[in-house]
């Protein structure tokens, strides 16, 4: 009964994502939802059976380098899930058990798999660097609670995030909360107004990787997040690689415009709550300079009521009118700020 009840809802939220033209980009789709790309159902108790299956990597001994790192990994161990690679260990402060190694027996991926040892994540997951401890709670709190799911029922890695909260002991929130923010996050997404953007095909998680030799195509009204060198990202996972995201042209004028202004009634002053330069205010977090798919996921989220916690209600008069184009416009000037 639980089950039937579960997929009933999915069906509800795809006809809701097809008739309004969800930003399937910002989750890292290039095509519309269709019902045959949901998301595994989360197996059982253990996080990682929320996650797309993908071929296990046999361990063939070479051992890469990156510029500037100390260390050396085989292709196996720069993406382990319990223990992934740490190029520079002297970026970031010791690394607690379960943002280094997570909790393997419980399948407990580790923090740092997905959002990097130094906090500042991939467009498919997101910063949590320089988050305060009580928003970063809050947010735990929020995924174990189902009140925190991905509008997009394709984005797995949301599904295991949440899995995730459910399962960490109220130290090892602590421990990662803490971690996370002690450290600075800094601007790494050069934000380009553009006509055009570079061909990508989708990474298993969301991650949009340049076709090398493929050329440009129309950007349209979308923002295009990709990583300035697509094999540091994608395959040595390089937590000091950058983003380009390109934005429509114009973007980021009419964005400035309704994040300071409030639009004439669209929206509201994001000042207000975040601070004049958005690098946040007590436990409201900071949204400048942030990942622009990861922006405007939250801001889509909100809207469909799939992001819907005690602090995300305090954004709802905030995005209840904004069209697709506004949280373009306001994401793409947001995330050319200075955090
Ligand atoms: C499999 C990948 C994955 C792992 C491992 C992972 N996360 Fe996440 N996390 C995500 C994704 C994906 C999101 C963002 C979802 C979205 O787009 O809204 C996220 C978001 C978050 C957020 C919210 C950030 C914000 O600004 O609101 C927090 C906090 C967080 N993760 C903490 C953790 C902690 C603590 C761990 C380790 C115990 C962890 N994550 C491990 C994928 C992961
Ligand atoms: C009335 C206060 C208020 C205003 C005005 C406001 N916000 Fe927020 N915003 C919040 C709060 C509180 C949160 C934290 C939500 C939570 O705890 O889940 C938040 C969270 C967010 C997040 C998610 C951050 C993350 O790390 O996941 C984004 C993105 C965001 N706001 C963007 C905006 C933008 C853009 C504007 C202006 C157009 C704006 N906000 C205006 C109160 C506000």
């Amino acid at each position: 009964m639980k089950k039937f009840l579960l997929l009933s809802l999915t069906a509800c939220a795809c006809i809701a994502l097809a008739q309004t033209a969800a930003p399937g980009w910002a989750y890292g789709y290039l095509v519309p939802f269709s019902p045959a790309d949901i998301a595994p159902k989360c197996a059982d108790e253990k996080p990682i059976s929320c996650a797309r299956p993908s071929a296990p990597v046999a361990d063939d001994g070479v051992l890469l380098s990156q510029p500037g790192s100390p260390n050396q990994f085989t292709f196996a161990q720069i993406a382990a899930d319990y223990a992934p690679a740490d190029w520079y260990p002297g970026d970031h402060p010791p690394m607690p058990d379960i943002v280094a190694h997570g909790r393997e027996k419980d399948g407990v991926r580790a923090c740092g798999l997905c959002h990097y040892p130094n906090g500042k994540g991939k467009m498919e997951n997101g910063g949590v660097a320089g988050l305060t401890p009580g928003y970063f709670l809050k947010q735990l709190d929020d995924f174990r609670n189902g009140l925190r799911k991905s509008a997009d029922p394709r984005k797995a890695n949301t599904n295991e995030m949440a899995a995730i909260a459910r399962a960490l002991t109220p130290a090892e929130s602590k421990a990662a909360a803490d971690y996370f923010a002690s450290l600075k996050f800094t601007h790494w997404v050069k934000v380009i107004e553009s006509t055009t953007a570079p061909k990508v095909k989708p990474a298993l998680n969301g991650l949009f990787v340049p076709i090398a030799g493929a050329g440009t195509e129309p950007l349209g009204q979308r923002i295009m997040e990709v990583p300035e060198n697509p094999e540091a990202t994608d395959k040595f996972r390089n937590p000091r690689s950058p983003f380009l995201a390109y934005v429509p042209v114009g973007s980021l004028k009419a964005g400035e415009a309704l994040v300071t202004t409030g639009g004439g009634g669209k929206t509201v002053k994001c000042g207000a709550c975040h601070g004049a330069d958005l690098k946040g205010v007590g436990d409201v977090p900071g949204i400048a300079g942030r990942s622009p798919s990861y922006t405007m996921r939250q801001l889509w989220d909100m809207q469909q009521g799939t992001r819907n916690g005690p602090g995300a209600k305090m954004m709802k008069s905030v995005v209840a009118k904004l069209s697709v184009d506004d949280m373009i416009a306001i994401t793409a000037w947001v995330s050319s700020r200075e955090p």
